[in-house]
């Protein structure tokens, strides 16, 4: 193995020490850019469903979409942590669903491992991915899945028995093996007192600067879809609006008979 790989336990140890970087790829070349820019983690998300396939929610996302996807990203030779999301219904039903679509990413795609979400209600899952040797990153707070029960996508944990919960959750989630947490929608305040209660590194998106690490949605950060952002979101470039500024060119060179000249033509 490459020593510089980043592993599981790699990640579990950054805790309080490194702060970890993980972005969202769904194919060749966003993995290729995530590995050279030294994203600590790489995720497969389920968001695939609303970014690169157009849905209005993460619910229609299938494991063979996701399959298609991760094995595309799973064949860059990398030095990021390949985490690949179980889609929704792929580890519900139970231990034995989860355990059998958690190996296919390992083995199909190559992922070093997998995320699922919720607290309590998983936690037998969680325990018997670890006992079948897949690490576990768990993800707490606004949960996209649950976006029906949750009634849309709202802020989690205000209110003193929310944040209760969500943090009871969040130690169950540690004890029952996982290396890692994604908090997502959550309070600053709460985010950074799960951070200080748990042993595994927190990484949020939308929950403030006082977890371990924060993720990010590719598209959002490169600003690859036009349209108003969450306010978490920071955009550090505008794809969007260079890609269609180029096509646009290109286009008006095609029709002024500009392209191809002689340097894009054989002899
Ligand atoms: O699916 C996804 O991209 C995610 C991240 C936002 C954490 O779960």
């Amino acid at each position: 193995m490459n020593p510089k790989k980043v592993t599981a336990p790699s990640v579990k140890a950054m805790k309080s020490k490194d702060r970890i970087a993980m972005i969202t790829a769904y194919d060749y070349p966003s993995a290729k850019a995530a590995d050279a820019a030294g994203a600590d983690v790489i995720l497969v998300g389920d968001s695939l469903g609303m970014v690169v396939l157009g849905h209005g929610s993460t619910l229609p996302v299938t494991m063979d979409e996701m399959l298609h996807h991760a094995r595309a990203v799973g064949r860059v030779r990398k030095e990021a942590l390949l985490v690949a999301d179980l889609p929704w219904l792929s580890y519900h039903l139970g231990a034995r669903d989860a355990i059998f679509n958690a190996a296919r990413f390992v083995r199909e795609a190559g992922a070093d491992a997998v995320k699922l979400e919720g607290g309590a209600k998983r936690l037998e899952v969680v325990r018997a991915l670890v006992d079948a040797e897949i690490p576990v990153m768990g993800h707490l707070g606004l949960t996209p899945q649950s976006v029906l029960a949750m009634g849309g996508y709202k802020v989690q944990g205000r209110g003193r028995d929310q944040a209760d919960v969500l943090a009871a959750d969040a130690r169950a989630l540690a004890e029952a093996g996982v290396f890692s947490i994604v908090l997502e929608g959550v309070p600053a305040g709460l985010a950074a007192r799960i951070t200080s209660e748990i042993p595994v590194p927190t990484i949020g998106i939308g929950a403030g600067k006082g977890c371990d690490g924060q993720v990010l949605v590719v598209h959002d950060l490169l600003g690859m879809l036009e349209g108003p952002v969450p306010k978490f979101v920071r955009r550090y470039a505008d794809l969007h609006g260079a890609a269609t500024d180029a096509i646009k060119r290109w286009a008006e060179d095609v029709r002024k008979r500009a392209f191809p000249g002689p340097a894009e033509t054989y002899d």
